[in-house]
């Protein structure tokens, strides 16, 4: 089981007291034309992370908010640390490194030194449109996964979210949330926009598309669409081992020790 993601809770426990304190139109700030909640990112990490160098063997999970990302960087752990153990590589993504704040976009301005220094296999989140990733990514064709979820679903679980949590805008009405997302003034920006630019990536070889709802459907099928993708050859059975592990109530089960209070917030309904 991959270790908790201490550093993960702490930055989300610091970003919600002081949300509380702060005035609504303040918690979001505007860079590249693009709303971002205050409290988790800033003008200065955004500088540098152009200082990021990506690698090839690098496992990126790129998803919008809300689109399973928990779930999905859950399943990337899962095999990454099953493959380290049966390969004897010392398991180093139980390492005190990993507990760094896993988004790319979110932390400390020294985070990318740190992670230069890496020695293992980086798994890396992130909920950045395509064209505000580092260029690094792209030229040294970092391996992408693709996370798409029906936008829907996608917009509920967003409204419920901002509804508990602080560093987002909270909406008194659906409908007046839903106009926000509409238009895509809502952390992160438009969906819309983030399909569109994605889009021109689809065919790129080092990024594969999934959906929420094909892995939803056949969890196992799509743990093995995802570790073929990094070349992670593991087993039948330790490719079940993996999906049963990432299934909503395991990690919903489990949510408390993996993501302290926010554990309730995250794990909802998956429906
Ligand atoms: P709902 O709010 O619709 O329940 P993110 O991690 O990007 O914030 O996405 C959260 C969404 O993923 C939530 O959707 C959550 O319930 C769902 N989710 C989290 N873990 C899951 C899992 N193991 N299986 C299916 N869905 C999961």
């Amino acid at each position: 089981m991959p270790r908790p993601h201490r550093k993960f809770i702490d930055i989300l426990e610091k970003s919600m007291v002081v949300a509380d304190t702060m005035d609504r139109e303040d918690l979001m700030f505007t860079y590249k034309g693009i709303p971002y909640p205050t409290t988790l990112c800033s003008y200065e990490v955004f500088k540098a992370m152009e200082s990021f160098e990506a690698r090839s063997d690098d496992m990126i999970l790129a998803g919008f908010p809300k689109s399973g990302t928990n779930w999905f960087g859950h399943i990337l752990l899962e095999l990454i640390t099953t493959f380290e153990k049966k390969t004897e590589v010392e398991p180093t993504i139980y390492g005190e490194e990993f507990d760094e704040f896993p988004y790319l976009e979110i932390g400390d301005t020294e985070k990318y030194q740190r992670m230069k220094k890496i020695p293992f296999r980086r798994v890396i989140r992130t909920h950045l449109m395509s064209q505000n990733l580092p260029k690094s990514v792209f030229t040294n064709k970092a391996k992408i996964l693709l996370l798409l979820r029906n936008p829907k679903d996608l917009a509920t679980s967003f409204f419920k979210f901002s509804k508990v949590m602080a560093p987002f805008p909270t909406y008194e009405s659906w409908d007046e949330f839903f106009k926000d997302f509409m238009i895509g003034n809502i952390p992160w920006g438009s969906y819309f926009t983030y399909l569109s630019e994605w889009n021109k990536h689809a065919d790129d070889g080092h990024v594969m598309p999934i959906t929420f709802e094909e892995v939803k459907e056949n969890p196992l099928l799509g743990v093995k669409k995802i570790a073929k993708f990094f070349e992670l050859p593991l087993t039948e059975e330790e490719l079940k081992k993996v999906a049963e592990r990432s299934s909503f109530q395991a990690m919903k089960n489990n949510s408390k020790e993996t993501h302290g209070v926010f554990g309730n917030v995250l794990f909802r309904k998956a429906v």
